[in-house]
Order: structure tokens, then C-alpha cells, then sequence
């Protein structure tokens, strides 16, 4: 039985999406709403359009989709804007960007045409491998505008114990780091099964060739820190050494970025997994993904627009900053202080749609399922 669910305040007028960047992941997101909006494309990969979710009992039936089941804007209101060094339009980002192909931007082009995008606040010094010309000075002030934020890159910007106290206190919601796509994806996905079953690793090796401009930046030893970081940090936490040393102690890991221009956006990951089993038997797995990293962050930031845009009409959830339900998202999830983060996608997922049930007033999917049998 649904019981009440927390006040929602209702989706009302336009929401504006504000984007520090127009490269390659904002202009395949805006292009593909509008492609989606005109019924020319479908949202896939994201949870919101197409994604369902199982109410009450299994006997029951209920399983609506996402987007009809908690109180989320609409496609049609969504309006776009954003920030870049470049001085680029939708349409011509686009086109550079190399991701999607005329024919689904020719159709599109005298509404990409109209996004313009902002002044950067930018400083060399922290990015040595990109030289712009529309630049500006001064500080972006999403959580003093009370502009729900997510950060989909590895760097800090709201992840400081001020700036979360900051969210808190002004109910703004905010998430990230670090979109989770291509080859992290992968691992959040194949490291919980090996676990799952009890199987050991003794190392993982991924290599990945990239041709964007995000590429080129990561070619540089100091900006990829903060990026491996984040790489490296997901299988030892999903796979627990400390608790499983006999399985996991001292894997060997190693993420290797390389920036090769003929494969534009469209990077090609190698993994190599030496793993073992019963009485200590190696096997290997290989994996060559041939992998669209803006095709998989698109429909990440769709779902995060609406999701914190959501957040925000709910106080309860508003009040509490960090959303960390939407850790699915991100390779670097935010969590609060002295926890640790959650990165097993499985988990995840069902922490998302237990949250949304929760809002809804719903009950909680445990899974245990004995009353079937009475
Ligand atoms: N593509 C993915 O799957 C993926 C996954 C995880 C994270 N990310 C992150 O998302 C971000 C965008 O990725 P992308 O592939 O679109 O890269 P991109 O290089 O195509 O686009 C980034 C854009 O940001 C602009 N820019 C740089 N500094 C800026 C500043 N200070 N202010 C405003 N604009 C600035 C650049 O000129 C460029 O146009 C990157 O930070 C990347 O690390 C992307």
C-alpha cells in the first residue's frame, strides 16, 4: 500500500540548463533533446524516458515509467544556454565535436545556431593543452543563485566541506563528480559480478586511444591526476581487499589515457582482467570496447537535469544538498562526511529507485519475496 509521499512542489514555466562548456557532451545533449523533441530520435540510455519501475508486489503489475511515475519537467521546457572559451555555436561545437553526423544536425541547425554560448572564466595555468579567446574574469555562483548543480567532471569545484554546508543551507541540490561512462561504466558493472561470485583478481589493465579535445587534455600528465584518480579509486572499493584479502589484496591496476586525433571522439578502451578461480586457476577476460563517450554522457546529463530539477521542488530532498541517490551517475560520487562512496552500479541503481518509491510514498523492494510461497 502506497503510504503519503514527501511534498513535491509542481514543474511549472521553463528550465534552464546552464552548461560551463559547450564541447562535445553539451552540444550532443542539447542537439538530441531537440532531435527527441521533434520525434526524430528516442532517448536511449536514459533512465528517465525509458526507464520502468516496479511498484508493490510482483503480482501486482504496477510498472510505470520513470518519467510518469515522480512529478518530472517536461522535454518541451527544457531551454539551453552555457559558458565556453570558444566563441562557437551550438551548432558549430557540434559540427567540430564530431560526434553526431548531418543528418541528424542538418535538420536541427537553425535551433543550434541560436545557443551562443557565454564568456568562460578560465585560467591557463591549470590547462595547459587549450588556448581560447572568449574569456572573462570572476567566479560562477550556482549555489549562491540557488541553481541546483551537478558536476560531471573530475574537478572539485562544490566538493568542499564549505560548499556543501553552503548547498545544505540554501537547499540547493548538487551531485557529482565525473560522469560515469565508457570504460569506468564497464568496470561498475563487471567488478560486482566477479565479486558476486567470489572470484579473484590478481590485475586490470585499461588503455584507452581518444581523438577529443577532452583527449587532449588528459594527454597532460597533470590533468589526468585528478581523472585516474577517480578511475582507480572505483574497483577497490567495490571489490573490499580488506575484506576479501585472499581475492583482492594488491591488484594490480593501471588506467592508461592516450590522445590519438584520428579516432575523434570515438575512443576505442582495451581492458585486460587477470582474474582466477577454484584452487587458484588463472583465466583472462579481454574486453575492446568501441566506445561513444558523449553517446553515453548525453543521456546522463538529461537524467540529471530533471532529476535535480526535481530535487529541488522537494524540500526534503532540497534541504540535504549532496544528492547522493544519483550516484549511478558519476564516477566520484558525492557522499557525506565519513561515509564511503557507493560504487557498485547495481547498488546504485536500486538506491535511485528506492529514493523515488520513498518520494512517492511508496514501499521499499527488498527482494525477499517469501510470501509468494505461503
Ligand atoms: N565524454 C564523456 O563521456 C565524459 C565522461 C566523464 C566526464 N566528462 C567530462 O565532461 C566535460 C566535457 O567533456 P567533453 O567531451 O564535452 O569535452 P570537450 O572538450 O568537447 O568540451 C569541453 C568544452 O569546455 C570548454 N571549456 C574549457 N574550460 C572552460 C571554462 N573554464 N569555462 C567554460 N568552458 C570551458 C572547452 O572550450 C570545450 O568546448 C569534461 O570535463 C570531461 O572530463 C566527459
Amino acid at each position: 500500500m502506497a503510504k503519503k509521499g514527501m511534498k513535491i512542489a509542481e514543474s511549472k514555466g521553463r528550465l534552464g540548463v546552464l552548461m560551463p562548456g559547450m564541447g562535445a557532451v553539451a552540444t550532443t545533449f542539447i542537439a538530441g533533446v531537440e532531435a527527441i523533441r521533434r520525434q526524430l530520435a528516442l532517448p536511449i540510455g536514459s533512465l528517465t524516458q525509458m526507464g520502468t519501475i516496479r511498484l508493490g508486489k510482483r503480482t501486482e503489475a504496477r510498472r510505470p515509467r520513470v518519467r510518469d511515475f515522480v512529478p518530472l519537467a517536461g522535454l518541451e521546457n527544457l531551454e539551453f544556454g552555457g559558458w565556453d572559451l570558444f566563441h562557437d555555436d551550438a551548432y558549430e561545437a557540434a559540427v567540430k565535436a564530431g560526434v553526431l553526423e548531418a543528418r541528424h544536425l542538418d535538420p536541427i541547425q537553425d535551433f543550434l545556431k541560436g545557443i551562443k554560448p557565454m564568456p568562460a572564466v578560465f585560467e591557463q595555468r591549470f590547462v595547459k593543452n587549450l588556448k581560447g579567446e572568449n574569456i572573462k574574469r570572476g567566479a560562477y555562483a550556482a549555489l549562491k543563485s540557488r541553481v541546483p548543480y551537478a558536476n560531471g567532471a573530475p574537478n572539485l569545484t562544490v566538493d568542499t566541506p564549505a560548499l556543501l554546508e553552503l548547498a545544505g543551507k540554501l537547499r540547493v541540490p548538487v551531485c557529482g563528480k565525473d560522469f560515469k561512462t565508457g570504460q569506468t561504466l564497464l568496470k561498475t558493472i563487471i567488478a560486482p559480478g566477479l565479486k558476486a561470485r567470489q572470484l579473484g583478481l590478481h590485475g586490470w589493465f585499461s588503455t584507452n586511444i581518444l581523438g577529443n579535445r577532452d583527449g587532449e587534455v588528459l594527454d597532460d600528465p597533470e590533468s589526468f591526476r585528478t581523472k585516474e584518480e577517480s578511475k582507480l579509486s572505483v574497483l577497490e572499493y567495490i571489490l573490499q581487499p580488506e575484506l576479501y584479502p585472499e581475492l583482492y589484496k594488491n591488484f594490480y591496476h593501471k588506467v592508461r589515457i592516450n590522445y590519438y586525433p584520428p579516432r575523434g571522439d570515438n575512443k576505442e578502451g582495451w581492458d585486460n582482467l587477470d582474474i582466477f578461480g577454484w584452487l587458484g586457476y588463472p583465466m583472462q577476460i579481454k574486453i575492446d570496447f568501441l566506445c561513444r563517450d558523449s553517446i553515453l554522457a548525453a543521456p546522463i546529463v538529461l537524467d540529471l537535469v530533471l532529476f535535480l530539477d526535481l530535487a529541488q521542488r522537494a524540500p526534503e530532498m532540497a534541504r540535504r544538498g549532496i544528492q547522493e541517490w544519483l550516484s549511478f551517475y558519476f564516477k566520484s560520487p558525492m557522499h557525506a562526511p565519513g561515509l564511503y562512496p557507493e560504487h557498485d552500479l547495481f547498488i546504485q541503481l536500486m538506491k535511485l529507485k528506492n529514493t523515488l518509491r520513498h518520494l512517492r510514498g511508496e514501499e521499499m523492494i527488498t527482494h525477499l519475496g517469501l510470501e509468494y510461497y505461503d
